[in-house]
């Protein structure tokens, strides 16, 4: 398997943060690995290794055109011998963006299907439903969205040794949400959606983190009109942070857990003295300026 070093925490510059006293960390997750990076890795360690001791040889997943999640199992496919595929919910005929011309070159097998048959494949939750239909095959559902996933973000809380009040990440499919809260049950945890909609994740993710637990909230305010969607709001807080810090923001995911963060702060959500930690999940793959 591939071994990965803990990504360091670092202090955030932000004249907004220190102007209120909160003090803001991230932990940068997007130095993980140059390609299986963010979330990315944590998501995919355990399941790559279920895979392996189930001896199955060729993973299948499924992803939109510029999925973190497709690059990330591409990669991490070739590097560890799986054969992979990867269901895209695109028209053949379009031109491959640069996030599928890299699945391609890594070997992935690409099957492009209809907006519908994506949404069939949106059910295959769990591994043995499809193992069935694909003999030797290891599926991994939307985002990578499962226990395991869940349990390799709960290994984040081994790298940080300081209590926060709150951490802050984006959130999709709500896994990597899920592992935090479950690590990290006296912080209050901020998953910002990146959707519209995503109200209907609250349900669905409690059944995941377990109803003891009431530390997490998300944020459905900050998607900034939709999924891949930017306005002023959105580019005005990520120059303004990566022009005092040493790290770039993808406007997908990284960017929208700033801006909600800045409202947070400006609207007294959180409180002088709050001490803050922002997971970086990477995503950069999907900024090819
Ligand atoms: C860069 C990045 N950040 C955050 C997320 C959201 O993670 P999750 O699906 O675990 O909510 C994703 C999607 O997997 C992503 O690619």
């Amino acid at each position: 398997m591939l071994k990965l070093n803990p990504s360091p925490i670092q202090k955030v510059e932000w004249q907004l943060a220190s102007d209120n006293s909160i003090s803001v960390d991230i932990k940068r997750d997007d130095l993980l690995h140059s390609i299986v990076s963010g979330n990315k890795w944590r998501k995919l360690k355990y399941l790559l290794a279920d895979a392996k001791v189930k001896s199955s040889s060729h993973i299948m997943t499924m992803g939109g055109n510029w999925s973190n999640h497709l690059h990330a199992v591409a990669f991490a496919g070739k590097t560890l011998g799986f054969k992979t595929t990867g269901i895209v919910r695109a028209h053949p005929e379009q031109a491959l963006t640069p996030t599928l011309k890299d699945c391609k070159r890594w070997g992935m097998e690409l099957r492009f299907t209809t907006r519908r048959e994506y949404a069939k494949y949106r059910k295959f939750q769990a591994w043995d439903s499809f193992h069935n239909n694909q003999p030797n095959s290891y599926w991994l559902s939307e985002g990578g969205f499962s226990e395991l996933a869940i349990k390799g973000v709960m290994d984040i809380a081994d790298e940080v040794d300081k209590h926060y009040d709150y951490i802050v990440v984006a959130c999709g499919s709500g896994a990597t949400l899920c592992g935090l809260a479950k690590a990290f049950p006296k912080t209050q945890i901020i998953g910002v959606a990146a959707f519209a909609g995503a109200e209907y994740l609250r349900d669905e993710l409690a059944l995941y983190v377990g109803c003891e637990l009431e530390n997490w909230i998300i944020d459905t305010e900050h998607h900034c009109g939709g999924f891949a969607k930017t306005n002023e709001s959105l580019k005005a807080v990520a120059t303004e942070i990566e022009s005092n810090n040493n790290f770039k923001l993808d406007f997908v995911y990284n960017a929208k857990s700033f801006l909600a963060l800045s409202t947070r702060i400006l609207t007294g959500a959180i409180a002088p003295g709050s001490n803050v930690l922002i997971i970086h999940t990477g995503g950069l793959q999907g900024r090819r300026d």
